[in-house]
């Protein structure tokens, strides 16, 4: 049931604010597709303890940070793993450029932006940033003490603020499955 393979892999890429449900939707669709899909989530959080360790939040570094996930993820993709990319990706001309390295082998992208306001992300607050960041005490937080540049031409757009995790993933779905990454049977739980 679910989700049918496509041939080869591609690239999912959410792009958001912290606490704008990257790896909350990462996980869930994840699910959904899997196991008629093999998936991997390149989860920034995560990506940032092993691979980008070394890593700081100047724009270098964040540029630095999103292009070995791009690199990761072409790896993956190469080889028929649907990847799911879950990192704030702050700059255009970043995701830009990891969407064009795709794109060049064939790989199938889409840059997914997750919207939310920035006063729902102060409510969600999960990790207690918001607080630190709007008391003046992180340097560097995206969206208060550091840019984000929304997306202008995404893929899709995703309004997390006032939807369930539930809604927001049948609409991740559906998205791919408009894009012909994946193929949901008719009569399908979607
Ligand atoms: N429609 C929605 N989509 C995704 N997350 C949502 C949604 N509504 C509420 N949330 C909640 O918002 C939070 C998002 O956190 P998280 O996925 O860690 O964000 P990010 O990875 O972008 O920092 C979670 O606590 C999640 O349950
Ligand atoms: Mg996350």
């Amino acid at each position: 049931m679910g989700a049918s393979a496509r041939q080869g892999g591609a690239i999912l890429w959410f792009t958001g604010l912290s606490g704008s449900g990257k790896s909350t939707l990462a996980a869930a669709v994840g699910a959904r597709l899997t196991p008629a899909v093999p998936v991997e989530i390149l989860d920034g959080d995560e990506i940032r303890k092993q691979l980008s360790a070394d890593l700081g939040y100047t724009k270098e570094a964040r540029d630095t940070n999103i292009r070995r996930i791009g690199f990761v993820a072409r790896l993956l993709a190469r080889h028929g793993v649907f990847v799911i990319a879950a990192a704030i990706s702050p700059y255009a001309a970043t995701r830009h450029e990891v969407r064009l390295l795709a794109r060049d082998e064939g790989i199938p992208f889409l840059e997914v932006f997750l919207s939310a306001r920035l006063e729902t992300l102060v409510q969600r607050d999960t990790k207690g940033l918001y607080k630190r960041a709007l008391a003046g005490e992180l340097l560097h937080f995206t969206g208060v003490s550091d840019p984000y540049e929304a997306p202008t031409h995404p893929d899709g757009i995703i309004l997390t603020d006032d939807e369930s995790v539930e809604v927001s993933t049948q609409k991740a779905l559906a998205l791919l499955a408009q894009y012909g990454l994946v193929k949901i049977p008719v009569g399908d739980a979607l």
